[in-house]
């Protein structure tokens, strides 16, 4: 055959062969995992409510100051004190809420010390011991969630304070009538009443919250939805003020103890007190005191992780039956307002500040999880990742000017296609992922209509070995393409640090419909979000 010129003479066939096979050797999607997959468009369920992608900052360790708060005077870029970068990241993730100000925290916090010009240094004590500036109060907090777009969730301090001090926050916060209060509001920069969406009635009060036992809780949390009102005349008939009662912090007998008191006492609640969240938190810790390193692990803490964070399904599910004995129209909901990977403080840091790195592990973590509320999402309608920054599994990690974004923000940027959102049925076999002794479903995906319509797909590849080749059929739409996003790693350990803040980032990814049916190429350990058109 004649050579072309300037091109390499034609390889003989034989060679073409074995150089085909060796790059498909080469290729991740060698030994791709083949999954079907087929969403039924036809059959709508529940709304994946926005607030299911919802935020936690606690006034602890560099999670306000620092992270969120760094002053007026700072030299980092910053509106009113509040870190520039950090708000520009956060709107691109459309937040929800922020559930401020904890947390354990919430439970001796007093609100009056951060408001006014005077600002009395108090005390942390269950974070470091460290001193508390108040320099970030109700004021910082309403400019810091009014600067991200998202609404106020603020836990009332049930624990050491009283039902007036509660009642008077809400009162500054919220009253249009000229109240010394509401003067007061002015005063310090806020003539017009805020919004105030979600109110905690405490915070873990079975624990740090004041050891309380169910019923004790049940009759202080009355009196507390009986007088700490919402007076803002634009929440009285729409838009009211859901108040989230303390929950189960777990599936054993006294938490199951805890939901039942709760919810049959709703049953049968008069017009003078009402709830319409009950809390749930849950970490993925495997065990106390947190000991797995948040970096420089291994395949095997990657699969001891995952499968302890697929108990969130069987936690939900728990509590959601005893919700429905007592709630069957399910009017309260279940607020998971706590979850997340919390592992052993990074080494060096002060371990009352709860600080960790955050890697392709928390990613799929994150995903696992947000498909377990999507498919609960008639009870679930909030959730709350702990911590927002700096925090346990973080959006964002800042030190001091530097800041870099981690690989669960990248998911929750992902997710936002799916921000109030139908749900979709899908159906698929999930295959296997064996580490050891311990089995995973290997794939994982849920689907949902967006308002304008279009239809979204995530699949998480669990897998950290093998790719996985997704052929999704889908009833009562026809598909032509699909493209979006896709986040893997090199490592389970990747994470993005300071000096390589590139290392875990989504790449573009897209499919072609054959034969009616996608066929979606995922590479091992990655979260794919896409749009079907
Ligand atoms: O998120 C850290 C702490 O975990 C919170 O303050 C508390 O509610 C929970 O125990």
């Amino acid at each position: 055959m004649k050579a072309i010129r300037g091109r390499r003479p034609a390889m003989p066939l034989m060679d073409v062969g074995l150089a085909l096979i060796l790059v498909a050797l080469a290729s991740p999607f060698a030994g791709a995992q083949k999954v079907e997959l087929s969403v039924d468009a036809s059959k709508p369920g529940a709304k994946i409510d926005r607030n299911l992608f919802g935020q936690f900052a606690e006034h602890l360790g560099h999670g306000i100051y620092e992270g969120v708060w760094v002053g007026p005077d700072s030299t980092i870029p910053n509106t009113r004190g509040i870190r520039n970068d950090v708000v520009a990241a956060l709107k691109a993730l459309k937040v929800p809420n922020v559930r401020w100000p904890g947390g354990c925290f919430a439970d001796e916090y007093h609100w009056r010390k951060g408001v006014g010009s005077q600002r009395p240094a108090t005390l942390n004590p269950n974070w470091g011991g460290v001193i508390e500036p108040n320099t970030f109060g109700t004021t910082e907090y309403m400019d810091f969630i009014d600067q991200i777009g998202a609404q106020a969730y603020v836990s009332v301090n049930l624990g050491s304070g009283t039902p007036q001090e509660a009642a008077e926050w809400l009162e500054y916060l919220t009253t249009a009538q000229p109240t010394a209060l509401a003067k007061e509001r002015a005063a310090n920069g806020h003539p017009a009443p805020y919004k105030v969406n979600y109110l905690g009635l405490g915070n873990e009060s079975w624990d740090c919250g004041g050891n309380m036992t169910p019923e004790y809780y049940l009759s202080q949390m009355k009196i507390y939805t009986r007088f700490v009102r919402n007076y803002n005349p634009e929440q009285q008939e729409k838009q009211q003020m859901l108040k989230i009662a303390v929950g189960p912090g777990g599936g054993e007998p006294r938490w199951t103890e805890w939901t039942e008191t709760i919810m049959k006492a709703y049953q049968h609640h008069t017009w003078s007190w009402d709830i319409n969240g009950l809390s749930m938190h849950s970490y993925t810790v495997v065990k106390w005191p947190p000991a797995y390193k948040s970096v420089g692990f291994g395949e095997t803490e990657y699969a001891q992780i995952l499968k302890s964070t697929l108990e969130m399904e069987d936690l939900v599910t728990k509590h959601s039956t005893i919700m429905d004995k007592y709630d069957p129209q399910k009017a309260v909901a279940l607020v998971v307002d706590e979850w997340g990977g919390w592992y052993a403080p990074l080494p060096g840091s002060n371990p009352g500040f709860l600080m960790q790195q955050n890697s392709q592990r928390d990613a799929i973590l994150a995903s696992l999880n947000l498909n377990i509320f999507a498919r609960h999402a008639d009870r679930v309608r909030m959730a709350n990742i702990a911590q927002m920054i700096n925090v346990l599994q973080a959006m964002i990690l800042t030190d001091k000017e530097k800041m870099v974004v981690t690989p669960t923000y990248y998911v929750y940027k992902m997710y936002v296609p799916f921000q109030d959102a139908t749900f979709l049925p899908v159906a698929f076999d999930a295959g296997t992922y064996t580490q050891g002794d311990i089995k995973l479903p290997r794939v994982d995906a849920i689907a949902a209509n967006d308002k304008t319509g279009k239809l979204w797909l995530e699949v998480t590849n669990v897998d950290p070995n093998r790719a996985a080749e997704i052929e999704v059929g889908l009833t009562g739409v026809v598909a032509t393409s699909a493209a979006g996003e896709t986040l893997t790693a090199p490592k389970v350990d990747s994470v993005n640090a300071f000096d390589a803040p590139h290392t875990v980032v989504p790449r573009p990814i897209s499919a072609k419909a054959q034969g009616g049916k996608l066929i979606l190429k995922l590479e091992p350990k990655s979260v794919t979000v896409v749009a079907v058109e």
